[in-house]
C-alpha cells in the first residue's frame, strides 16, 4: 500500500491575486492554526493509527528526495505568519524521528509572533529535550494512552515501556517547557478502565492530561462507534472522584473542552471530535511532509504547493494559491459523520499528523 493514491489537486491554473483582506473559508472561518507533519514514519505501530499489518515492511512510505527540506518548510511559514496564522504545531507520523529537527524548530522560531509547539509519542524526548528547548520550542504534548505498561506496550505494538515516556515528558519539564499536555485517546475495552489512573498522576504536577475520543481517520484502523467513549462518561468518572467546573477556552477554536479540578489541583481536558464536533470553529489547516495543504483532518484530497516552492515561484504566487485554498473551504466531517462516511477513503493520520 502507499499514501500517494490520495489525489492531489495538481496543474490547476495560477490562482488570482490575493486582496490582503483577512482570509475567510467558505464556512466563514478564518486561518489560525498549522499544523506542518514533517514525516509520515513513527518508530510505534499504535493499534489504531499504524496497524503493524498496514504500514509493515513493504509500506511504501514517502521518500527522501518527496519531503520538503527545513528551509522550504520555513519559507512557507512565513508566508502563512504573513497570512495570519498564529499557531505552528509540529507533527508526524512522529516528528523527532526527522533527523535534527531541533535545526527546523529554530528557524520557525525565529518567526515573531508565532506560538510554536510539538506532538509526540515522547520516545525520543529523554535525547532530544535540550536541544529542542535551546532551539526555541517552549511547549510540547505528549501522547501517551495508559499508565500501565502491559496495555501502552500492546497499543503502541513496539513494545515500548510507558517509564520511557514519562521519562520524556520529566526530560521536556526539566528543559523548561511548560505546561506539558499529555494525550490518552481512549478506546472502550482497550484503557478506558485506565482513566482515572491517568488523571491522578498528573493531578497537581502542572502537566494538563487530555482524552480523546478515539476517531475514524484513515481508512485503516476498523474504527466502530461502540469503540468510542465519549468525553461526557469521562468528565462524570473523573468528576465524581475529584469534582470538576467547566474552564473557559484559552482561545476561539481551541480542540479541548477545559474542565479544572475545583481543589485547585490543575486541569484536564477532553477532546470530543465525534461526540461534539467543533468543526463550526476550525480555523487549522494542515500541511503534509511532501508539501501538500489538506483543508480538513479528514480530507481525502490534497491541494500541492511544493511544485511551486521548487519551479522558483515567487512569494505572492504561493501565497495567492493558498489564500485560493482556504477561501474554497467548506469541510466539516465531524458534524456529518455517519457509519458509511467513516468507511470512505481518508488521508491517515501518520500522513497528516492529527
Ligand atoms: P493545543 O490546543 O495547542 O494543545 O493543541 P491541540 O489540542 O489542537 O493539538 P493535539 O495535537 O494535541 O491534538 C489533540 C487531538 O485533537 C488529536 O487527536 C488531534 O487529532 C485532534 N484534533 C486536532 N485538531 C483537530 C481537528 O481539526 N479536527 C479533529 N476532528 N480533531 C482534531
Ligand atoms: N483518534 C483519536 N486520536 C488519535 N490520535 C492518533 N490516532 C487517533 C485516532 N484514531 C492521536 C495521537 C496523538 C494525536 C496527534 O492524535 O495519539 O496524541
Ligand atoms: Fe506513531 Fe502517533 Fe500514530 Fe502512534 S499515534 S503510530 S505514536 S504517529
Ligand atoms: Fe476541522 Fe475537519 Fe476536524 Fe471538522 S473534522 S474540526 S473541519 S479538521
Amino acid at each position: 500500500m502507499t499514501q500517494k493514491v490520495f489525489p492531489i489537486s495538481s496543474a490547476r491554473a495560477p490562482a488570482p491575486p490575493h486582496d490582503g483582506r483577512p482570509l475567510v473559508d467558505m464556512l466563514g472561518r478564518g486561518l489560525r492554526d498549522l499544523r506542518i507533519s514533517v514525516t509520515d514514519r513513527c518508530n510505534f505501530r499504535c493499534v489504531y493509527c499504524m496497524p503493524r499489518e498496514v504500514f509493515d515492511r513493504d509500506f511504501k512510505f514517502v521518500t527522501h528526495d518527496e519531503v520538503l527540506n527545513f528551509e522550504e518548510i520555513a519559507r512557507l511559514a512565513r508566508l502563512f505568519a504573513g497570512l495570519g496564522v498564529k499557531k505552528i504545531r509540529l507533527t508526524g507520523g512522529e516528528p523527532l524521528v526527522r533527523r535534527d529537527l531541533h535545526r527546523l524548530v529554530a528557524l520557525l522560531a525565529a518567526i515573531p509572533g508565532l506560538d510554536l509547539t510539538l506532538t509526540t509519542n515522547g520516545s525520543l524526548l529523554p535525547r532530544q529535550a535540550t536541544a529542542l528547548a535551546q532551539a526555541g520550542l517552549k511547549r510540547v504534548t505528549v501522547s501517551l494512552d495508559s499508565l500501565d505498561d502491559a496495555t501502552f506496550r500492546a497499543v503502541n505494538d513496539a513494545d515500548f515501556p510507558v517509564a520511557r515516556v514519562i521519562e520524556g515528558i520529566e526530560a521536556a519539564a526539566a528543559a523548561g517547557m511548560a505546561p506539558i499536555k499529555i494525550n490518552m485517546v481512549v478506546k472502550r475495552g482497550v484503557n478506558d478502565a485506565h482513566v482515572l489512573a491517568m488523571a491522578e498522576r498528573w493531578r497537581g504536577t502542572g502537566q494538563i492530561v487530555r482524552f480523546i475520543e478515539y476517531m475514524d481517520v484513515g481508512s485503516t484502523n476498523g474504527w466502530r462507534m461502540d469503540e468510542v467513549v465519549p468525553s461526557a462518561e469521562i468528565v462524570k468518572a473523573i468528576g465524581a472522584r475529584y469534582p470538576l467546573e467547566a474552564a473557559d477556552a484559552n482561545y476561539t477554536g481551541e480542540v479541548a473542552e477545559r474542565w479544572r479540578y475545583r481543589d485547585g489541583a490543575g486541569e484536564i481536558g477532553v477532546i470530543s471530535s465525534v461526540t461534539q464536533a467543533f468543526c463550526s470553529t476550525c480555523n487549522r489547516l494542515r500541511l503534509s511532509a511532501e508539501g501538500s495543504l489538506f483543508t480538513c483532518l479528514f480530507a481525502q484530497q490534497g491541494h500541492p504547493l511544493k511544485h511551486l516552492l521548487r519551479r522558483g515561484a515567487a512569494d505572492e504566487v504561493i501565497v495567492n494559491e493558498i489564500a485560493a485554498v482556504w477561501r474554497a473551504r467548506d469541510d466539516r466531517y465531524s458534524e456529518i459523520r455517519t457509519a458509511d462516511t467513516a468507511k470512505q477513503h481518508k488521508i491517515e493520520m501518520s500522513y497528516i499528523g492529527g
